[in-house]
């Protein structure tokens, strides 16, 4: 296989050539302006999907409320904002992302979602959130976005950072099959097009070590089959308490 994966790798990195040079003269950057229009349309499909998986996973938020407190929850590389529908009612929302685009798409669902208070939109890189003080949320969410952070150690310590003690950074992730196996295979040889396509997504993270290292005083991880296609299928969800 590893013969077969080599050829395969380099097609498709032949096939990315132009791809790569529209990087290098810096075009690609403009990628950015679409891609909050490509991903509003797949999120919905996505969250119809993975409906059941982000009930369950969403469903203990408000046990990190703090008494006669509204619960805050910050939610980092928030794109157009697709976890909303699944918050509790009455909690405050501050949004971040490194790609400002999304504004305007995430404008729209905090319309949808009434039910939630939005307390502001931020730019800000998940790996440098220093305009947020130190424990200063409840909660800190993440889906879909430690595949393309380019540092996700240095994310975990911000979120420990702003996270209260006795606080949860919850998340819910697509990583790398098992390696044997044909998906891996296909992840593997696909990284570079997804790369392009996903606006930095790296379909074979580990993400799972990274989380097992960060010193959360309790991991909650589970590796789940999502109902996707099967080069998505590995995922995992959970939350980890400061
Ligand atoms: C696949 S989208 C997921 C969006 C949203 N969390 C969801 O589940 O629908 C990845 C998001 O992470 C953001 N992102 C990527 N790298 C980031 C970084 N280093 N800091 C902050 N946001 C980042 C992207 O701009 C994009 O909005």
């Amino acid at each position: 296989m590893s013969f077969l994966m080599t050829f395969c790798t380099l097609v498709v990195r032949v096939f990315c050539f132009p791809l790569h040079l529209l990087d290098a003269v810096g075009l690609y950057k403009h990628y950015k302006r679409i891609v909050p229009l490509l991903l509003f349309r797949i999120t919905k499909l996505y969250n119809k999907k993975m409906y059941e998986r982000k009930k369950e996973l969403f469903a203990c938020l408000s046990d990190f409320k703090q008494s006669g407190q509204n619960l805050t929850i910050l939610e980092i590389g928030c794109g157009t904002g697709s976890n909303f529908h699944f918050y509790p009612s009455g909690c405050k929302v501050i949004c971040t992302d490194n790609n400002v685009h999304f504004e305007k798409y995430l404008r729209r669902n905090m319309r949808e979602n009434p039910h939630v208070a939005y307390e502001k939109f931020m730019e800000t890189s998940a790996e440098d959130m220093r305009s947020f003080e130190d424990s200063c949320v409840d909660v800190v969410v993440c889906t879909l976005v430690l595949c393309s952070v380019d540092n996700v150690p240095k994310t975990l310590k911000e979120v420990q950072r702003v996270l209260r003690p006795g606080g949860a950074f919850f998340f819910l992730e697509h990583v790398a099959a098992e390696p044997s196996s044909w998906t891996y295979f296909f992840q593997s040889i696909l990284k570079p097009l997804c790369y392009y396509i996903g606006d930095g997504c790296e379909v074979t993270r580990a993400t799972w070590t990274h989380l097992e290292a960060a010193g959360f005083s309790d991991l909650k991880l589970r590796h789940i089959k999502a109902p996707l296609i099967f080069f998505n299928k590995p995922h995992i969800m959970g939350y980890g308490v400061k």
